[in-house]
């Protein structure tokens, strides 16, 4: 028999440092012996990552923008998301469907109700009537101190070029699926020194005896 599945997503507006807690977080797990897939959204599977980079570079209305991102989840559920839980692997998921309700429903001012639909349409799989984290990471951090950090760290893509006003929408988003899911969420304050906001990620992990 096989370990149950552990499906857990990292959210945050660009520049909340989540992303370098995912390969930490993976070798914690793999430390206690458990398998893990590491992958992301946008993408995380070959057709995936190429509707990553319409997606991320190219102009576009909301729900065109909207509809490429679920197209690129579906496949990637499919193809990477559901077969690694079957497994009883960890995966962790840099990014998931808040992301959608975060950017295109609270940065861009689409309809909310829309992209609930389509979140019943594409998150309906063979496993689960409705796939969702088990545990989203939602790492917070005002939007002014997020647009420096990212201030000359890469070129910035289509979302991360936005200004400040567009990520305290996104914000708002993120808050509004806080609200109606309060307990798939850990918030984890990400305004500290990096080995503070690791500490809280373990101790979210922990409190739900999903690390030792
Ligand atoms: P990343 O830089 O964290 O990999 O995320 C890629 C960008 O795509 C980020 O700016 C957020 C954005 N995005 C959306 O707008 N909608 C989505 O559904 C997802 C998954 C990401």
């Amino acid at each position: 028999m096989n370990a149950q599945g552990l499906f857990i997503s990292f959210e945050g507006i660009d520049g909340a440092g989540k992303s370098s807690h995912v390969q930490a977080l993976a070798d914690a797990f793999r430390a206690q012996g458990r398998a893990v897939t590491i992958t992301r959204e946008p993408g995380g599977t070959p057709l995936a990552e190429k509707l990553r980079v319409l997606a991320l570079n190219e102009a576009m209305d909301p729900l065109t923008e909207a509809l490429l991102m679920f197209a690129a989840r579906r496949d990637h559920l499919l193809q990477v998301i559901e077969p690694a839980l079957a497994r009883g692997e960890a995966v962790l998921c840099d990014r998931f469907t808040d992301a959608t309700f975060a950017y295109q429903g609270g940065g861009r001012g689409f309809d909310w109700k829309v992209l609930e639909q389509l979140e019943s349409w594409v998150q309906k799989t063979p496993a689960q009537p409705l796939r969702e984290p088990d545990l989203t990471l939602l790492f917070e951090l005002h939007p002014s101190i997020a647009a420096s950090r990212l201030v000359g760290a890469r070129v910035p893509d289509k979302f991360e070029s936005q200004p400040v006003e567009f990520f305290t929408r996104v914000a708002a988003g993120y808050a509004l699926r806080v609200k109606q899911d309060p307990a798939r969420f850990a918030r984890i304050d990400a305004d500290q020194p990096r080995e503070a906001v690791w500490n809280d990620v373990l101790a979210a992990l922990r409190s739900r005896g999903w690390l030792q």
